[in-house]
C-alpha cells in the first residue's frame, strides 16, 4: 500500500446550487435560474483540490447508504482519492443548499446527515498504517471530538496538521485544538468569531498565542493574511472574474497541504500558491469543477 501523503479527516456533503438574482426575502418563493447537483463538503473538496495538485490523499468521512452517498465514493474515486476510510451508516448523507447570487457569492445552508457520526472512535479505528501521511488536514463539518482526536494521534505520530476551523463554533475551539494544530487557516468572519477582533492582524496575533506555529487568514480577493512568531505578512490574490466563489476556501486549504507534502514548513510560500488556486477555482460553477490541476495553476504563473 503506497503510503498517502495527505489525510482529510471531513464532511463530504452533496451541494445543490441554485443561482439566484438576490437572496429571497422572509416568506417569499424565488425562482432560480440555474440548478446543478454537485459533491461538496469541506473535506470532500480539500481532498479533491490537493489531489489535482498531484498530492496522494486518502480520506475519513462518513456518508449515507444512499444514492447520494454511492455518487460521492464514485466521484473522489474518480478523483484517485483513497476512500477505505469512508464509512457508510444509516443517516442520509450530508446535503448543501448553496445560493449563488451575482458576482459569485454565497451562502450556504448544511445539513449534517452522516457527518454528525463521523466519531473519535472512528479515527481511532483507521490502522496506523493507513493513518500516516506527511500532513492531516481537517475541518468542523464534523463533531469537534472528532476533529481532536485527528490531530492528536497526528501530533503523536509526528505528522504535520492543518486545521481549518469552519464553520466556526459558537463557543469558540476548545484549547487542545488550536495546541494540535500547526497551521490554523480560518476566513475572516471565522477569525472574528474566534477571537472577537475585527482586524485580521489582531485576529491572527491571538490565534498564534494560543499554539498554532502559523494563522492564515483568507481575504477573499483581497487574499490572505500570514502571521507566524516572527513575520506578519499579506499575500494579495491575483485578479480574477469570479463565476462562483463556492469551494474556493477548500482549494485554498488543498494548496496549503499540497505545499507541507512538497516543500515543508514554510506558510508564506504556501499561502502565495494557494491565493493563485483558490483565485483560479472562484473563475469556474461548483465547488469542485472549477478546482484547478497542477498544470493548470503552472500555465497560471504559479511556483509547484
Ligand atoms: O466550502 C464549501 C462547502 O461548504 C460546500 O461544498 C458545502 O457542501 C459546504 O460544506
Amino acid at each position: 500500500m503506497p503510503e498517502v501523503q495527505a489525510l482529510v479527516v471531513g464532511s463530504l456533503n452533496m451541494d445543490l446550487l441554485l443561482s439566484v438574482a438576490r437572496p429571497p426575502a422572509p416568506g417569499e418563493t424565488l425562482l432560480a435560474q440555474r440548478a446543478d447537483l454537485q459533491p461538496g463538503g469541506k473535506g470532500g473538496n480539500q481532498a479533491v483540490a490537493a489531489s489535482r495538485l498531484g498530492v496522494l490523499v486518502r480520506m475519513v468521512g462518513r456518508v449515507g447508504q444512499d444514492a447520494l452517498g454511492d455518487g460521492l465514493l464514485r466521484a473522489l474515486q474518480a478523483e484517485g482519492i483513497d476512500t477505505a476510510d469512508v464509512l457508510r451508516t444509516d443517516e442520509a448523507t450530508g446535503m448543501a443548499s448553496v445560493s449563488l447570487t451575482h458576482g459569485g457569492e454565497n451562502s450556504i445552508i448544511v445539513a449534517q446527515g452522516a457527518n454528525a457520526l463521523l466519531s473519535a472512535e472512528d479515527i481511532a479505528r483507521v490502522p496506523e498504517l493507513r493513518f500516516r501521511a506527511k500532513v492531516v488536514v481537517a475541518q468542523l463539518e464534523v463533531p469537534i471530538p472528532t476533529v481532536a482526536a485527528a490531530l492528536r494521534r497526528a501530533k503523536a505520530l509526528g505528522q504535520a496538521t492543518i486545521l481549518n476551523p469552519a464553520p466556526a463554533p459558537a463557543d469558540g475551539l476548545p484549547g487542545e485544538l488550536l495546541a494540535d494544530a500547526d497551521w490554523i487557516a480560518p476566513n475572516e468572519v471565522e477569525a472574528y468569531a474566534l477571537t472577537g477582533e475585527q482586524s485580521p492582524e489582531r485576529a491572527a496575533k491571538a490565534l498564534l498565542a494560543k499554539g498554532p506555529r502559523a494563522v492564515i487568514i483568507t481575504l477573499g480577493a483581497k487574499g490572505a493574511l500570514v502571521a507566524t512568531g516572527e513575520e506578519t505578512r499579506l499575500i494579495p490574490a491575483p485578479k480574477v472574474e469570479a463565476v462562483d466563489t463556492t469551494g474556493a476556501g477548500d482549494t485554498f486549504l488543498g494548496a496549503l497541504a499540497y505545499w507541507v507534502c512538497r516543500r515543508g514548513e514554510d506558510p508564506f510560500g504556501a499561502a502565495a500558491l494557494a491565493v493563485q488556486a483558490g483565485a483560479l477555482a472562484t473563475t469556474r460553477r461548483g465547488a469542485q469543477a472549477g478546482m484547478p490541476t497542477a498544470s493548470q495553476l503552472r500555465a497560471a504563473g504559479a511556483d509547484l
